[in-house]
């Protein structure tokens, strides 16, 4: 199908119809990253294997399975982070919650690589329960991962990582449970773009048996607002 427009226009008289070759990668980009929204920020601690820390941010990332307990991070380019992993496949996915939010954004500089993020941050690196790489002691929450697999496709590097490990502060913890108000996590939107959680909401599962022969506007379980 061709696509609708070769360039992102100012207006949409129509629907929008394109294809990644459509586009420049950079106008591609502005659009993937305004609709996948929001997205958890994994701060990916790795270590080379000198012993240099390194941490920066990753937003294409998230939990991708529960038996066993996956998460993924997509890198763009082979930077400091997935050349460490190569060296020492091991990493920390930090939890980005609002209270560290200028500091993670910090971490996104392009430092050299024997810089150390945590002593330019002003952050404190932790030692970590069952990886190498420390954990972020500001943060509330962490998860140590173990890399299985590196995925890569031309310039795209996924890594696959086992969820080894996790630690919560006492702080975010409510009714037997992560609180979502408590932990406060950082939604990324587009460019520099970022939202704290707004309304909470419950919605029950479907169940076959409710449904079966009625009218879904019927049994359709309702969003409550909690
Ligand atoms: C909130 C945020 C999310 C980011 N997500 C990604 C991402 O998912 N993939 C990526 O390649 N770069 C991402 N970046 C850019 C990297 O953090 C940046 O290139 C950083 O310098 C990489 O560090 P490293 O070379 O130490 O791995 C993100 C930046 C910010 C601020």
């Amino acid at each position: 199908m061709a696509g609708s427009h070769d360039a992102p226009p100012r207006t949409l008289e129509g629907p929008l119809e394109v294809s990644p070759e459509d586009w420049s990668t950079k106008d591609f980009y502005h659009l993937m990253t305004a609709l996948v929204i929001p997205r958890p920020i994994g701060w990916m601690s790795t270590v080379s294997a000198s012993g240099v820390r390194n941490l920066a941010p990753y937003s294409y990332f998230n939990l991708m399975g529960s038996d066993p307990f996956y998460v993924a991070f997509g890198s763009t380019g082979v930077k400091d982070t997935v050349t460490n992993l190569r060296e020492v496949p091991e990493f920390v996915a930090n939890i980005v919650t609002m209270h560290v939010l200028e500091q993670m954004n910090f971490t996104s500089g392009n430092f050299p690589r024997d810089e150390d993020e945590y002593q330019w941050a002003g952050l404190t690196p932790v030692a970590s329960a069952k990886v190498r790489p420390p954990r972020v002691g500001e943060a509330k929450a962490h998860l140590e991962c173990e890399v299985v697999q590196i995925v890569s496709d031309r310039n795209t590097h996924i890594v696959l990582g086992r969820v080894v490990h996790a630690h919560v502060e006492p702080s975010v913890w409510k009714d037997g449970r992560v609180d979502p108000r408590l932990l406060d996590p950082v939604c990324r939107l587009a460019g520099s773009g970022y939202a704290s959680l707004g309304d909470l909401f419950s919605v029950d599962r479907p169940e076959w048996k409710n449904v079966q022969g009625r009218d879904a506007r019927e049994v359709m379980p309702r969003a409550v607002k909690k």
